[in-house]
């Protein structure tokens, strides 16, 4: 259980310092890019070259990913011989820990050198032309836990992370939605391939089929309960972001339906398209160096 001083420390500089200084000196490698792995998704990890695995309960200061279907560790290696930081499994809001906490990674990885973050998650899909399956592109965001003052950022800002209020109409990179557009085509995968508005909720119930009208008629097509607070920070300190979410299951619009959200059925669409979109991804981070003058 964390005690106040724990709440007061939480993704502070010196305690993302004291971190990064730790896995720099456990591990040789100097990642450039970072890896979200959502529900069911972490195969991704297991792409990495000469892998170097933490389990988040040794490193310090990270919490412990609690949800079945996160493994809960740190992967550092190469993926297409660009040098990554994995993390398979995430932190939830739901999962009780402070906001700070969920995202404290974002700034360790900053620390070490990371400048473009890759999320994936699994979300329901609210836009009526989606079919369980596809893969979206997330071109934007709603943080409705925001609204409602819950954000990593609040509390007093360290400049030596970034500015006090961070933009956010460019959040999602229009070079790297571009380059995942073109190898999606290139790779077979454009029949499957979405673009649009992710939202995020506090979880950990699904919504009920009012929420899911809502957030519709909102301008959200897909909903789920991460990546939204990482890139927030992950911006924040001037990394870019790309973001995927596996529509693992359709959203109940319907009063007559029968259909019910499950997390079984979150983690089997995962089963099922994890390794197109693990494709998908080593294409694109194969790709980063050359078409978006990354700094390799
Ligand atoms: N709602 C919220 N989060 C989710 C869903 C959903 O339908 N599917 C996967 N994550």
């Amino acid at each position: 259980m964390l005690s106040m001083s724990d709440f007061a420390s939480c993704g502070s500089y010196e305690e993302c310092s004291a971190t990064a200084d730790w896995l720099r000196a456990h591990t040789q490698v100097r990642p450039k890019v970072g890896i979200v792995c959502g529900s069911g998704l972490g195969g991704l990890a297991e792409m990495l070259k000469d892998p170097q695995v933490f389990k988040y309960s040794d490193i310090p200061n990270f919490p412990s990913s609690t949800v079945h279907g996160h493994a809960g560790q740190l992967v550092f290696g190469t993926l297409k011989g660009k040098p990554c930081v994995c993390m398979q499994g995430r932190f939830h809001l739901y999962e009780g820990y402070p906001i700070q906490k969920i995202t404290l990674p974002m700034r360790v990885f900053k620390l070490m050198g990371v400048e473009t973050m890759i999320m994936t998650n699994a979300a329901g899909g609210l836009n009526q032309d989606y079919k369980v399956g596809d893969v979206m592109i997330i071109k934007d965001h709603i943080n409705m836990p925001g609204f409602a003052g819950i954000s990593p950022l609040a509390g007093p800002n360290d400049d030596r992370f970034g500015v006090r209020f961070p933009c956010m109409s460019d959040a999602y990179d229009r070079e790297l939605r571009q380059l995942a557009h073109d190898v999606a085509a290139e790779l077979g995968y454009s029949d499957f391939l979405q673009e649009g508005v992710y939202c995020v909720l506090g979880g950990p119930s699904f919504e009920t089929i009012a929420e899911c009208r809502m957030l519709h008629s909102l301008g959200a097509d897909a909903v789920g309960m991460s990546t939204v607070h990482e890139v927030i920070v992950a911006r924040h300190a001037g990394m870019r972001c790309f973001a995927l979410s596996l529509i693992s299951n359709r959203a109940v619009m319907d009063y007559d339906s029968q259909e019910k959200a499950n997390h079984e059925e979150v983690l089997e669409t995962g089963r099922l398209r994890a390794q197109q979109l693990e494709k998908m991804v080593s294409t694109i981070v194969a790709r980063l160096d050359n078409d978006n003058n990354n700094s390799f």
